[in-house]
């Protein structure tokens, strides 16, 4: 269990930071609600204090015998601000200590995550601009606002973030200093990454399908990683049972053979090509126009085909000598077997330059939250690396970006 600050700003998108709330305290945090005097203007503080079980701290006098206002950012092991006005990111980027909140943000040694919310104005007037680039600089993680529909009838840059999204960030930080560094440095900028995610379907007739039961979390989690360190991201993804993170680039496909034209197209000009997806390997040789019918008792009989190898492709059609290509391997040790051998003759088939392999013996790994992966290249294996797949996204990341700079 972490200690989680929650900040909520005077912003009308303060209503959002309850399902915040909610999703962190069901997954098990301590949660103290800092909202700021104007937040309170939005979001009564009972709200706050039913959904986090605990009192609600609004300000610098009251418990003084507790120093709250040093005492909260100390302990924290997460401050996340939902929303962060244009007023609070300009307060704690010039060090204002003038409300809880500020002071709390001012004490914190733990990464600081500010998800803004604003009309699109005052998100690109040249002043929070700054006070973004400070905070960023200072290695708070600022995350991009969401284009959309604002209050009133306005439209732009300036939505708060999706609360999933939030979360999904929130929880890869906590605990994580390194990756709060990593986001707040941008340290993937520059770099065009193309990601598959999520399980293809090999149609057997109009209504059935061969298919498999990868959620997507794993290849999402990749993308929302490379999104949040800086990196242009093309996400090819294939039934998803996630919602797709934003600021990345979709393709939605089917098949294994939609999935081998999207790749291709999306690995052109990519400096990295990451093969999350779980692509079925057969389809039937002549998928059924019509609904295949029962006859009497007797069963039916498919006849399958080996569908490309879609990574091996990638491989093989590479120009640029300089991108890495990652694949991943699930494999089932049996008695005798070693996971590391089993994966490396799989690096050798493929021909790519990194397998991310985990165990999935007795079905330990799909639709989960948490993981347990091994970075497998043929100089070098790093792990095994136990956590949740958003943070061992930013493992495979890092491991990424080391190969490329030793090249
Ligand atoms: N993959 C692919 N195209 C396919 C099947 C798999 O690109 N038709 C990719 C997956 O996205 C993954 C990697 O290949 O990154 C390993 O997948 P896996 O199914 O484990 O590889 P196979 O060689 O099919 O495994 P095995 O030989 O063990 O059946």
């Amino acid at each position: 269990m972490s200690r989680i600050v929650l900040g909520v700003a005077g912003g009308i998108a303060a209503y959002k930071a309850c399902e915040v709330l909610r999703g962190l305290t069901e997954a098990g945090h301590d949660v103290t609600v800092v909202p700021t005097p104007a937040a309170l203007e939005f979001v009564g503080e009972t709200t706050f204090a039913a959904l986090s079980g605990k009192p609600v701290r609004t300000g610098v006098f009251a418990d003084p015998e507790e120093v709250n206002h040093v005492r909260l950012g100390r302990e924290a092991d997460l401050v996340v601000v939902v929303p962060a006005t244009a007023d609070l990111m300009a307060r704690a980027a010039t060090g204002r200590a003038d409300d809880l909140l500020t002071s709390t943000l001012l004490t914190a040694t733990a990464p600081v995550l500010l998800c803004p919310a604003m009309h699109t104005e005052m998100w690109q007037h040249p002043a929070t601009v700054a006070n973004v680039a400070t905070l960023r600089s200072r290695g708070v993680v600022v995350l991009d606002p969401a284009s959309g529909r604002l209050t009133g009838a306005d439209t732009g840059p300036g939505r708060l973030p999706d609360p999933d999204e939030i979360l999904a960030v929130a929880h890869s930080l906590v605990g994580e200093p390194t990756i709060a560094t990593a986001a707040a440095a941008a340290d993937l900028s520059g770099m065009v990454v193309a990601v598959s995610a999520g399980g293809t379907r090999e149609a057997l007739d109009p209504v059935r399908y061969l298919g498999n039961s990868s959620s997507g979390r794993m290849g999402v989690a990749l993308a929302r990683a490379a999104a949040l360190r800086g990196a242009d991201v093309r996400l090819v993804a294939a039934h998803l049972s996630v919602p797709v993170p934003s600021g990345v680039e979709v393709t939605q496909v089917s098949s294994t053979g939609d999935l081998a034209e999207a790749m291709h197209i999306a690995a052109d000009g990519a400096d990295a090509v990451v093969m999350a997806v779980a692509a079925a390997d057969f389809t039937p040789t002549a998928p059924s126009q019509g609904k295949i019918k029962k006859s009497g008792d007797d069963g039916v009989t498919l006849e399958l085909v080996q569908t490309t190898d879609v990574l091996r492709s990638l491989v093989e059609a590479r120009t640029d000598a300089a991108q890495t290509l990652v694949g991943f391997a699930a494999e089932t040790p049996g008695a005798g077997q070693d996971l590391v051998t089993m994966t490396k003759a799989k690096l050798r088939r493929k021909g790519c330059d990194l397998i991310v392999v985990n165990d999935v013996t007795a079905g330990r790994v799909f639709g989960q939250a948490d993981n347990a992966i091994t970075l497998v290249d043929p100089a070098d294996v790093r792990g095994p690396y136990l956590g949740s797949k958003e943070v061992l996204a930013h493992r495979i990341w890092d491991r990424v970006r080391e190969l490329r700079a030793a090249d």
